[in-house]
């Protein structure tokens, strides 16, 4: 799974499971873009040591405008892109509970950053991919979307619509050679699933990893293995697939 000179963008990498993907990217030779709404320029310079070409450029993905500058940016530095990971996301500290209580604001940012953003620099990276004849785009989503979670909706339906957008998106751009799969996620233990969740998510965490087939934590780094994957040489013809990295709690 090599990315020598392959330009890859990752949409919320400041932080989280983004900064492991951007740093797993460079540690196999790409050229990494860092687009996030928070400072990111930590883990362009991480992944800067370890002897590849990186920058965070500072990207809401709500804007299209900004969408389109991240890729500019990309083609400015490096001519082309081949990769796009769409990972940025609301997620931690959102409101849980009762459907009727969700802060409409907050459905509202939830789907203006979970979908809304997917569409926006999906669109922007097209052009380059088709005239190139290639590209790989692989999108975050979540089991809570395959479980149906409750207490979550927004978020939960965001992440419904990440998964039917790969398979709409695959079939759309696939005839230009382009790529299109998804990540789903199960509950990983970082700063992120904490947030808010002070109280109950050790209770939570214990009860995911009872689930699973591999009973036992979830950690940022294993669902790096899965996204690589997706976007390299060696998934080639996959595409529309979801791939769920939960240690086997859920089958689909
Ligand atoms: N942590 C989990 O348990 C888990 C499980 C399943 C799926 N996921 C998904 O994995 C991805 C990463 O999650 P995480 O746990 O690292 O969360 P995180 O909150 O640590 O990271 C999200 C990143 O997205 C960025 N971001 C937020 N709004 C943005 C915007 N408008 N424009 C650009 N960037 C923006 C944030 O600044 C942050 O760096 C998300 O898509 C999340 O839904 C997480």
């Amino acid at each position: 799974m090599s990315f020598v000179d392959q330009v890859v963008i990752v949409t919320g990498a400041a932080r989280g499971i983004g900064a492991e993907y951007a740093h797993a990217f460079a540690q196999e030779g790409a050229r990494v873009l860092v687009a996030d709404v928070s400072d990111g320029e930590d883990t362009a310079a991480k992944a800067r040591s370890l002897g590849v070409d990186a920058a965070w450029v500072r990207t809401d993905v709500r804007l299209r405008s900004e969408a389109d500058a991240m890729v500019a940016a990309a083609l400015q530095r490096w001519g082309r892109v081949d990769v796009l990971v769409n990972n940025a996301a609301r997620y931690a500290g959102l409101y849980r509970g009762p459907l009727e209580s969700i802060p409409p604001q907050e459905w509202d940012d939830v789907m203006a950053v979970n979908v809304r953003g997917v569409w926006n620099t999906t669109a922007a990276v097209l052009p380059s991919m088709r005239a190139a004849g290639s590209g790989a785009i692989v999108n975050i989503a979540s089991t809570t979307a395959l479980k149906g979670t409750a207490h979550n909706l927004h978020y939960v339906a965001s992440k419904g619509a990440v998964l039917a957008a790969t398979r709409a998106i695959a079939r759309e751009v696939g005839p230009h050679g382009i790529r299109v799969n998804c990540v789903t996620p199960g509950l990983v233990d970082n700063e992120a699933s904490r947030e808010g969740q002070e109280d109950t998510f050790d209770i939570r965490a214990a009860d995911r990893a009872r689930e699973r087939s591999l009973a036992r934590d979830m950690h940022p780094v294993d669902v790096v293995g899965a996204v690589l994957f997706l976007a390299s040489e060696a998934g080639a013809f996959i595409s529309g697939q979801q791939l769920t990295v939960d240690g086997g709690g859920i089958f689909v």
